[in-house]
This record gives C-alpha cells, structure tokens and sequence, in this order.
C-alpha cells in the first residue's frame, strides 16, 4: 500500500524536465546563504561543486531513485550522499513550496523565448509565400461562401498577424513570470535575512515577488501562458481547417505535400492531410490543458495544496505540442502547391457584384439604391445563367441607364482587386512585418 501511494504522490517522472532550473535556483540559494552568514565559504564551494555534479549526472540520463517525490528532493539526496552532513544545509529556511514555483518560472521563460522563435520563423516562411504568390487572386469567403475577389497574399498574412499577437501576449506574460519568488518559505518568508534582491538578480529575474503567500499560490503565470497559446493553437487550426478543405478535390485549390500526408490503408486513391488534421486535433487537448489547470485552482484553498502538482503535466505537454504543431505547420506552408487553375476558375463571376454597385456609386446613385439594382441585375443574370460579362449592355441599361458601355472594364477580377488597392496593402504588409515581426 505504501509503495502504491509513493508511485501516486511521485512526480519525479515528469518534474525531471525541471533539473536544470532546479539546480541553478539552488546555486543562487546557497551562495545568499553564505552571504548571510549562514554557511561558510568552503561549504558553499563544496555545495557548489557537488551541484554542477549532479546536474552532469542527471544530463547524462543517471537514473535518479525512483521512490524519491520529486526532481527537489531527489537532488537534495544526491547532495546528502555526496557531501553527509554539508548537503543537509542546503534547504536551510527554503520550502519546496517556493522551489518550484522558482522552477517553473525559470522554465517558462526559456521556453517563452524558445517558442516566440518558432513562431518568428513560421511567419518568415508566411511572408516568403506572400510574396511568391503576391498576385494570385482567389475568391474570399464569409459564412464559407464566395464573398470578394482577394489575393491568396493578404489572406495568408493575416496570419502572420495574429501570430504577431501570440507573440505580444506571450511577452507580456513573460513580464509578470519574470519575478523572483525565492525567500517566501513555505508560506510566511525566510528568517535567515536573505538578500532577495541578490536572489533574483543570480537567477535573471528583473524583481522580486512581494506577498510571499501569493508567491506559493500563484499559478497564474501558468495560466496566462496557456491561455496564450490555447489561442495561438486555434489560430492555426482555424487555417488548418481551410487548407484541410482546399485541398479536397471539390475545391483542388492546393496540394500538400507528400511528405506532410499519409495515404489510407484501405483505398488507394486516398491522400490525407494528415499533418493539418493533427493540429486541428491537439489544438483540444491545449484548451483542455488550460481547463485542467483552471479547474485545479478554482476552490482550492491558500496556499500549496498537493492538487498543485497537476499543474505540470499540461504545462509540459503544451510546451511540447505548441512547439511541434507549429514545426510542422511551418513545413505545411513551406512545401504548398497551388492550382492555380483551379482557384482562378472557382471564382464565380457574381463575386463583381460589390464592384458593380461602387460603378452606379460613382454614377451618383446612393449605395442602398445601387445595392438594391444590383441584387435585381445579379437574379435576372442567375434566372438567364449568364455571367456578368455575358450581359449585353442592354440588359445591363434596362436596370439603370447610368450603365455604359466601360461597365465591362470592370468586371474583372484583378481590376477589383486593384480598386481596393489589395497588392499595395499586401506591400505594406510584408514591409510592416518585415521592420517589425515582434
Ligand atoms: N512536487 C511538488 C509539486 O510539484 C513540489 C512541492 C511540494 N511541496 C509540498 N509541500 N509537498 O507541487
């Protein structure tokens, strides 16, 4: 029974990830230690070099004791068997409480600096197929049906936008991570006058926390980071989800890649977008991560109760999904075919209709009449299954006279992308993005 709850309450096997953070933090401890008098110069050295030891001996996969709590204690053991006595004086006035949380927020900043370049690097690629394809029209939906002529350019920088959103909330809860908690004891501080300040400074923190209860309690770092990229992950399923559908033979806009598909098992014909489904899929389980930890925090009570310890496992498995949905989504985009063909063929000639209603604008005609002659002239062409352009003139007068004949000049699609100045816009896109991907 004993062994039983040792495996239940043992978090070593996924806080291991945490040893290197671990060790530093307890570096720094130490050295605030010696400064406060606490132990001496010599046993600090010894602490010291006993510490760059186990963490050479974790790095090179040394099995750490498997009945041990967690990566804190086992580290505190190793100590304690290299050195006796000296290594017992390592956790002198320190809580684990405060420990991992230390860890953590040291983890998370690298990894937050980690994952924003992932992110730069997929909206590089996002910029370079912009600019490859800068004129290549398609039609823009809402509500998944034909709205505008757009450019494939603008559609596809949007993304990079709301990447560069990801980012910013990413950064902007790096600022709050970035506080140091150590010297907030269990829950009530640190008797033995530690130099906080020294603290946080050894360990790259720009302050210190100043409510040592919040300090134990605070999972909102955590929080906020999967929060972050719950919407990060959804914005790529959004745009996994439309080239999951384009590249469907209905539409037969695009290809992915061979090598990003898998073929079925069963019919040979087949070839699925294997990559993009994956990352419509592990976008669930990041929401249910972020869920997971909400609901671990609401109604517990102040401060470090063990239901804390569930927060790591989501953190980690975002930490290592995020990372790979955006790895292969940025392959996705960097091997894309495009049928040309195909998308410039799918665009249904009614898409003008917009186009056709800013001409009788110009004419002098208010936009809801001219909405209105529109809608008219687009079901009388529908009832006659003729295409804008098939119209004749006359047709076109018998809904308006201020119709003439330089009508047929715009009914063109790179005419109505050009009077919204689409290929300027998308130029000012990439410039844009190019001074600035932060
Ligand atoms: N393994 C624990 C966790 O991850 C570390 C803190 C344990 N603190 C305690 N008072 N039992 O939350």
């Amino acid at each position: 029974m004993k062994k039983e709850f040792e495996e239940f309450n043992s978090s070593i096997d996924f806080d291991r990830l945490l040893y290197q953070e671990d060790i530093e933090g307890s570096i720094a401890y130490v050295k605030a230690l010696q400064k406060a008098g606490v132990i001496t110069d010599k046993e600090l050295q010894k602490i010291v070099d006993a510490l760059q030891e186990i963490k050479d001996e974790i790095r090179q996969e040394i099995p750490l004791p498997l009945q041990i709590e967690d990566i804190h204690t086992a580290i505190e053991h190793r100590l304690t068997e290299k050195l006796g006595e000296v290594g017992k004086k390592l956790h002198t006035g320190r809580s684990r409480n405060e420990q991992v949380v230390l860890d953590e927020r040291m983890y998370l900043k690298k990894e937050i600096k980690n994952i924003v370049e992932v992110i730069t690097s997929l909206q590089k690629a996002i910029v370079k197929i912009a600019k490859d394809n800068i004129d290549l029209i398609m039609p823009g939906y809402t509500h998944l049906q034909q709205a505008q002529p757009i450019l494939f350019s603008h559609y596809i920088l949007s993304l990079a936008f709301m990447l560069r959103r990801d980012k910013e909330r990413l950064l902007d809860c790096y600022k709050r991570m970035d506080t140091c908690p150590l010297g907030s004891g269990a829950i009530a501080g640190n008797p033995y006058n530690l130099d906080r300040k020294f603290l946080a400074k050894e360990l790259n923190f720009s302050k210190v926390s100043e409510n040592s209860i919040d300090a134990v309690s605070d999972r909102d770092f955590i929080l906020e980071f999967l929060s972050s990229i719950a919407i990060l992950m959804m914005h790529l399923s959004r745009f996994s989800e439309d080239f999951i559908i384009w590249s469907s033979s209905e539409f037969g806009f695009i290809e992915i890649d061979d090598s990003l598909c898998s073929s079925s098992s069963l019919m040979p014909q087949k070839k699925n977008p294997d990559s993009l489904e994956l990352i419509r899929g592990k976008t669930g389980r990041v929401f249910g991560n972020l869920f997971t930890l909400l609901t671990v925090l609401k109604g517990l009570p102040l401060t470090y109760n063990k239901d804390i310890q569930e927060d790591k496992e989501p953190l980690f498995d975002t930490i290592s999904t995020v990372l790979a949905c955006l790895k292969i989504f940025k392959n996705v985009m960097a091997t894309l075919k495009f049928n040309k063909e195909k998308i410039s063929k799918s665009i249904n000639s009614y898409l003008l209709a917009t186009d056709l209603a800013d001409y009788l604008v110009k004419k002098g005609i208010p936009f809801r009449e001219s909405h209105k002659i529109v809608s008219l002239l687009i079901r009388y062409a529908i009832e006659k299954n003729k295409s804008l352009k098939e119209l004749s003139i006359n047709e076109y007068h018998s809904f308006s006279n201020k119709f003439c004949k330089d009508i047929y000049d715009i009914l063109d699609y790179k005419v109505s992308v050009e009077r919204r100045n689409l290929k300027n816009i998308v130029k000012k896109e990439i410039q844009t993005l190019a001074n600035n991907l932060l």
